[in-house]
């Protein structure tokens, strides 16, 4: 699950695929593009919405992607476009390319085709967030379990 800064959006994505898939063996993780919070905490707003839903994510620390995620992560979700572009360039073929999804493409009836960037908001947009991502973790978590 790949933002920005790893410290609003992708946390909760990783949080909530994560409690989703826990008797799964699936390895989820989270990370930013950006390095601007690189070993800081998910920002307080998301930690309060994922507590508020029942999901610690204090013990996640932000981090950068990595070329190397490509060779441990099968697929690999970006909240928005921008995101996704970005990916884009780090990656090293054509087999890295197919890793790459549009996160909210996993949910085509939503009126979102992206995760909208909750930093700069106020509370209710986190909880928009937390609702938007819960709802498409449910249909990734269908989709691998039926992939078992
Ligand atoms: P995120 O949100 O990408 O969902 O973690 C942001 C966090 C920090 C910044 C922007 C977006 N920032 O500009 O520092």
């Amino acid at each position: 699950m790949v933002c920005l800064g790893n410290i609003c959006r992708s946390p909760l994505a990783h949080g909530i695929l994560e409690n989703k898939l826990q008797d799964s063996n699936y390895l989820i993780d989270s990370a930013g593009t950006a390095s601007y919070h690189i070993g800081e905490l998910p920002d307080h707003r998301s930690i309060k919405v994922a507590k508020a839903n029942g999901i610690d994510i204090t013990s996640q620390r932000a981090r950068q992607f990595k070329t190397s995620d490509f060779d441990v992560f099968d697929r690999i979700y970006a909240m928005d476009e921008s995101n996704l572009d970005n990916l884009k360039t780090l990656a090293r073929d054509e087999n890295d390319l197919n890793k790459l999804r549009l996160f909210m493409d996993a949910n085509p009836n939503s009126a979102y085709n992206y995760v909208p960037d909750p930093y700069y908001g106020d509370f209710s947009g986190f909880e928009e967030v937390f609702n938007l991502v819960d709802e498409t973790c449910n249909i990734i978590a269908r989709d691998l379990s039926k992939q078992d």
